[in-house]
């Protein structure tokens, strides 16, 4: 997936797939899946940090969860959040935060809103990095907006919403994030626009469609918006697993004779004496291990 790519799927009707992840272990489950693309999203303040909303992300955070999800889905085009007021603030502020982001393994930032920052989005796509524009709900202004509501409700909103998404695109945004919009609007975005629009809560007639990894894997109970589908009850199988591993060590059932060491009195010695550091930790050359490696050196 790249930037053309994106317009060539919208060109030829096929749908686009979005997922949200904020660290290496979910990355690595998403690398391996067909989704199309990554999110870095500015609601890891709320996912990965339980803030109440995304207003606490700053660049740095931003920055370290996106390059985890780079070194696990080293082959998915990753889109980071531009975190709020980062791009409000100058010129200069704005492009040492894009700098961060992409420095730390992002193909391409988000940013919310256009109105003042416009010319700030055209200096990023001239600069060379692809800037996803994102309209609606726009979380980072949920005090100025009264809340998380459903957006351009009414025939005003959604002609501003409109001008904003032309705006955009004429600004040189690549994408486009539609969130909680009604479904005949976002239609009519998507079919005034050339590029392509990605809906959350914005109904079918999009490009495609985004979801946050813990809400689409059910990790979220209480989190039921009209717009979700769950598709695993991931909350349950972790809970159940972590009360099956809590009785089995009550029980003295784990760990089992398979899963534990025995004495072997001359491979000890021997590997004592080979060891430069006397055999008290595992010696690991060239790049780092991966957990998969450490593994298996640890299987006998
Ligand atoms: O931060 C985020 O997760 C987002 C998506 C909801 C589009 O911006």
């Amino acid at each position: 997936m790249n930037v053309l790519e994106f317009q060539k799927m919208k060109d030829e009707r096929r749908k686009i797939s979005m997922v949200t992840c904020y660290d290496y272990s979910s990355a690595r489950a998403v690398a391996e899946s067909s989704v199309d693309c990554i999110l870095v999203g500015d609601s890891l303040a709320m996912t990965m940090h339980g803030f109440p909303n995304t207003l606490s992300a700053t660049t740095s955070m931003m920055a370290l969860h996106t390059a985890a999800v780079a070194r696990g889905a080293s082959s998915k085009f990753i889109v980071a959040d531009m975190p709020f007021l980062s791009y409000r603030k100058g010129l200069r502020e704005a492009m040492d935060s894009v700098h961060e982001l992409m420095s730390a393994g992002a193909h391409a930032v988000k940013l919310e809103g256009v109105n003042g920052h416009a010319e700030i989005v055209r200096h990023i796509v001239d600069s060379g990095v692809p800037v996803m524009g994102h309209l609606g709900l726009t979380p980072q202004s949920v005090h100025a907006l009264g809340g998380m509501k459903v957006q351009a409700r009414t025939d005003a909103a959604f002609k501003i919403l409109a001008s904003e998404a032309r705006e955009l695109e004429r600004a040189g945004c690549f994408a486009l994030v539609l969130e909680c919009v009604p479904t005949e609007a976002a239609r009519e975005v998507t079919k005034l626009l050339k590029i392509p629009t990605i809906g959350i809560g914005a109904g079918p007639g999009v490009s495609g469609q985004v979801l946050v990894y813990q809400d689409l894997i059910g990790l979220n109970p209480g989190f039921k918006p009209k717009f979700l589908r769950t598709y695993a009850n991931s909350f349950e199988i972790i809970r159940t697993a972590l009360n099956d591993y809590n009785h089995d060590v009550k029980a003295g059932l784990f760990p089992s004779e398979n899963e534990s060491y025995f004495e072997s009195r001359s491979v000890e010695q021997s590997v004592a004496k080979e060891s430069p550091n006397g055999g008290n930790a595992p010696v690991v050359e060239g790049s780092p291990a991966s957990r998969v490696t450490v593994a298996s050196e640890m299987n006998q």
